[in-house]
């Protein structure tokens, strides 16, 4: 049975980026999405993971706009103007792990425990992109090492919410979502121009294996192929 009704109402996290504008895009065009609202740092209703309180106070001032059927989340860092992903262990620093663990796995943590308040009980999916290289069964290259800790971290945060949704909202369905290499901000000094493909062609993808959830399928790892990955 499709976890989604028709119609439903969706919620975009993180809408000012690539991959948040897409789905954004894509959900206005989707006939079953009566509406779909994104937001941002600098949106009306505003969430910025710098100020973790933000998460909460956001989550409220929705409220009145829920219930929704789909939160998709897309908040993500891999590289800032003062910092790029560590090669070795020299390159460890704390600032750069602190940073990436907050904005990575905080923020994203928070945002279930506040946001999850605002899903449609009767059911419902909240999906949180993660990453492939978060994986720790699936690490051979080594390297990136804050980027890759924090989607491990989050990883674990996302199945241990799971397990505790199962008791307490058997009918809403969480996952992480590995979204592929897509070209965007993020992927732009890794070769994403080149070697990603579109954020148009990554959330149809992602949005097709959204679709077809099961509720069993809550505390899966998740590509946008929806083959399930290693966690
Ligand atoms: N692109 C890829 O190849 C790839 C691969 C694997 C996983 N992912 C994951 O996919 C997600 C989306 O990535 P993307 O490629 O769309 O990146 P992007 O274009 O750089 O978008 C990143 C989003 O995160 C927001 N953000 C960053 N720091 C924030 C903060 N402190 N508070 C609130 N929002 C903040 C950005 O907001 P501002 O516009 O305000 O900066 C933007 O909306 C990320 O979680 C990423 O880890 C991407």
């Amino acid at each position: 049975m499709r976890l989604l009704p028709n119609p439903f109402r969706a919620l975009v996290i993180g809408s000012s980026g690539t991959i948040g504008g897409a789905f954004v895009e894509l959900l206005k065009n989707t006939p079953s999405c009566s509406e779909v609202i994104g937001i941002h740092r600098q949106s009306e209703y505003r969430i910025d993971y710098q100020n973790l309180d933000s998460i909460e106070s956001c989550a409220t001032a929705l409220t009145h706009k829920g219930p929704f059927h789909l939160i998709i989340n897309t908040i993500g860092v891999l590289h800032s103007n003062n910092w790029m992903p560590e090669k070795r262990l020299d390159d460890i620093n704390a600032e750069q792990l602190a940073e990436l663990m907050k904005i990575n796995a905080i923020g994203p943590a928070l945002t279930i425990r506040y946001f999850s308040k605002l899903l449609d009980p009767k059911g419902s999916i909240m999906v949180t992109l993660s990453a492939k290289v978060g994986s720790i069964e699936d690490n051979r290259l080594g390297g990136w090492y804050s980027y890759r800790a924090s989607k491990a971290a989050l990883n674990m945060l996302i199945k241990t919410a799971s397990i505790e949704w199962a008791r307490t909202k058997p009918n809403a369905t969480l996952i992480a979502m590995h979204p592929g290499t897509v070209n965007s901000e993020l992927s732009k000094p890794f070769r994403g121009e080149q070697i990603g493909r579109s954020a148009k062609e990554a959330t149809a993808d992602m949005f097709q294996v959204i679709e077809n959830l099961k509720n069993e399928d809550s505390g899966s790892f998740i590509s946008y192929s929806g083959e399930k990955l290693p966690w």
